[in-house]
């Protein structure tokens, strides 16, 4: 108990904190960074305003017209800080074999001197890195409380708005404390924005540094975070705790976290199925999750909001998978979003919101791309993300975005209309079919079954995908994505495919039938450069058919690499997309899936170590059908 406390620093620890092993922790971690105070998150709602109203008061949060978007806040990021950063990400196992070659790795030993230690003289990076700023100490569940399947953080962090933000993305206050218990055990996540104050020095809107390390110590189930305040880097709980630490616990407990939206949809008759699905970073996953289907030819349909980032699935004794949805909120893409586009998503944003880095107008609201087409045109003028004007003219002269295209909003799951009344159930919802799908304007037909599980691990695990404005760098380029999870899979990547492949055997044992699989790819791109597919509520039309398969209604046909459905399997009613349209985002085209199995081999040769070899035979047999 008698932890070591800095000279002059009151830890201040609350009576209801009554974990040793915590109060220990946070005492070294304040003896390191050296805040110049310690405050302990309760989670509640006059704290949230009074942390808000402090971030207004200090120039981060602007405070939004109460009369159009009541209790909602905009904060405008460091121009350098927009988005999460995977070269500076690093999986720090003992064993660099285990971090595999798509991750970064340092020695742990290494990483600490350098984070923790200091080395050769030089000072360590989260040495008094918190100097004259406050301490939060941040306790949340991944999870609903004190479910079997939660899992306890606590994250320090210097970063106000990360406080915040947990409030909203998490569980998080009080109540941990009492799962937490005296010896409950947690995943310690560290974070700062590595902008210590000097005394008298004035802050600035949004600290950070140039430098920066996202830090993963897989074995000790630890998080470092230094230098960026922005999203999947500071939001701790997110990529770096359910996806990059939570894959390493279900390596080792037999389970899946998964970079996967889930849904629950119902027929007519009132039979509901749920589906996950893995999209990379802003391909779709948000926008899917809260899916309205077509008002024409889908009477009676209805899609319901599970999650809509992460999934933890795991294998029951009932032989069915079951997936919960470990956050609490949406950090959701803004541009693009618009009341056709997303009708749920828009009404989720009516109020309690804060957004980041989208554009401010003159009455107080928030607007990005996308919003001009629901009727109002594009505003006279707007303050853009960097605090510029933006007009038309300036827009159509220069390109400016109004928005950046990887700005967000922040809100709690309760405000989705279409939020599934499962969603907190803490056994999750039995799901039935995986969907996997990469953003190619070229190649990869609209929807494919896989004709195994085998084969639709191979269709995951060769997945490409377009990269987007939700990581820094190129835009644009086809990478390899496996499952979605190539920035969040926090071991290595081959025995991970191993692990999804175990679980076929896994469930067949208790004569269950195993989930389907899809490959779905929304956007193909005609020769106007100009998406195909329709998208959004449209994508009803191919879920529709997934139903129709699952209740064994739909036949349709063999395309070399797995089932496609037939032009007339799919409900059209309302939508005017003819044969040839539809042939131009199913077509298979041989020269393309020649170039496409050299990128999966030379996939297969970068995970080389420790691939199954069930992948390799498995590309072979399809290679032969594909382009015979
Ligand atoms: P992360 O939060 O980064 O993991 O992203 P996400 O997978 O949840 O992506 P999201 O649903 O936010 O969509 C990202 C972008 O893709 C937005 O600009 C959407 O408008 C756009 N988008 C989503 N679904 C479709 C679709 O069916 N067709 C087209 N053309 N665009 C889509
Ligand atoms: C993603 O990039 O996949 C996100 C946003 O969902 S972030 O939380 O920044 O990772
Ligand atoms: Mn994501």
């Amino acid at each position: 108990m008698n932890a070591p406390v800095m000279q002059g620093l009151n830890l201040n620890t609350p009576s209801y904190v009554k974990n040793p092993k915590l109060i220990a922790w946070v005492a070294d971690m304040a003896a390191l960074t050296k805040p110049a105070a310690i405050y302990w998150c309760d989670g509640s709602e006059e704290e949230y305003q009074r942390l808000c109203q402090q971030l207004v008061d200090g120039g981060t949060f602007k405070k939004l017209n109460p009369a159009k978007r009541p209790n909602s806040f905009l904060a405008c990021s460091d121009p350098s800080d927009v988005a999460r950063v995977e070269d500076r990400t690093y999986i720090c196992s003992e064993q660099k074999e285990n971090a595999g070659p798509t991750n970064n790795w340092m020695a742990p030993a290494d990483m600490r001197k350098l984070l923790q230690t200091g080395k050769d003289g030089e000072k360590a990076l989260f040495d008094g890195c918190m100097k004259g700023r406050t301490m939060y100490v941040v306790p949340f569940s991944m999870g609903p409380l004190g479910s079997h399947i939660a899992h306890i953080g606590i994250e320090l962090s210097d970063s106000a708005y990360v406080a915040v933000n947990q409030k909203i993305m998490t569980r998080m206050g009080k109540a941990v404390y009492d799962v937490l218990g005296v010896d409950g055990a947690f995943v310690p996540c560290v974070h700062t924005v590595g902008a210590p104050l000097e005394a008298g020095q004035a802050d600035v809107k949004w600290p950070c540094n140039k430098t920066k390390y996202i830090v993963h110590y897989p074995e000790t189930r630890e998080i470092w975070s230094y230098g960026s305040g922005y999203g999947g880097n500071a939001l701790l709980g997110k990529k770096c705790f359910a996806l990059r630490i939570a894959s390493n616990m279900g390596r080792d407990e037999g389970w899946l976290a998964e970079h996967m939206l889930i849904l629950g949809v119902t027929n007519p008759q009132g039979k509901k199925y749920h589906v996950a699905a893995a999209f990379p970073s802003a391909c779709g996953k948000t926008n899917f999750s809260m899916l309205v289907p077509p008002e024409a030819g889908f009477a009676g349909w209805k899609v319901t909001t599970i999650g809509d980032d992460i999934a933890w699935v795991k294998p029951h004794a009932d032989g069915k998978m079951y997936a919960i949805n470990p956050e609490a909120g949406y950090f959701g893409v803004a541009p693009g979003t618009n009341m056709h586009t997303n009708p749920n998503c828009m009404r989720s944003l009516d109020k309690n919101v804060i957004f980041t880095n989208v554009a401010l107008t003159d009455d107080g609201d928030v607007w990005w791309e996308g919003m001009e087409k629901d009727g109002g045109g594009l505003p006279d003028h707007l303050i853009d993300w960097q605090g510029k004007d933006w007009t038309p003219a300036i827009a159509k002269e220069t390109g400016a975005k109004a928005a950046h295209p990887n700005s967000r909003f922040t809100v709690a799951a309760t405000n989705n209309p279409a939020l599934d009344p499962e969603w907190d159930n803490p056994n999750g919802v039995a799901i039935d079919a995986f969907i996997f799908g990469g953003r190619r304007s070229t190649t990869v037909p609209l929807v494919t079954e896989a004709r195994t599980w085998m084969e639709g691990v191979y269709m995951a695990a060769t997945m490409g995908s377009e990269t987007t404005a939700a990581a820094v760098g190129q835009m644009g380029v086809v990478r390899r994505d496996p499952f979605a999870m190539l920035p969040f899979c926090g071991y290595n990547m081959s025995d991970y495919f191993q692990h999804w492949l175990d679980m076929e055997h896994k469930l067949e044992e208790s004569g269950h039938t195993l989930p389907k699989i899809y490959c779905v790819n929304w956007f193909r791109k005609g020769d106007d450069g100009k998406f195909v597919w329709p998208g959004y509520g449209d994508n009803m039309r191919v879920l529709k058919w997934m139903i129709d398969r699952l209740e064994g209604t739909a036949t349709g046909s063999e395309n070399g690499f797995g089932v496609s459905p037939a032009y007339a399997e799919i409900n059209w009613t309302g939508l005017d997309f003819s044969q040839a349209q539809f042939d131009s985002v199913t077509s298979l085209d041989k020269g393309a899936w020649k170039q496409e199995f050299a990128l999966h081999d030379e996939l297969f040769t970068q995970l080389a170590y420790h691939l199954p070899k069930a992948l390799v035979e498995t590309k072979t047999q399809l290679e032969q059908r594909l382009t015979a």
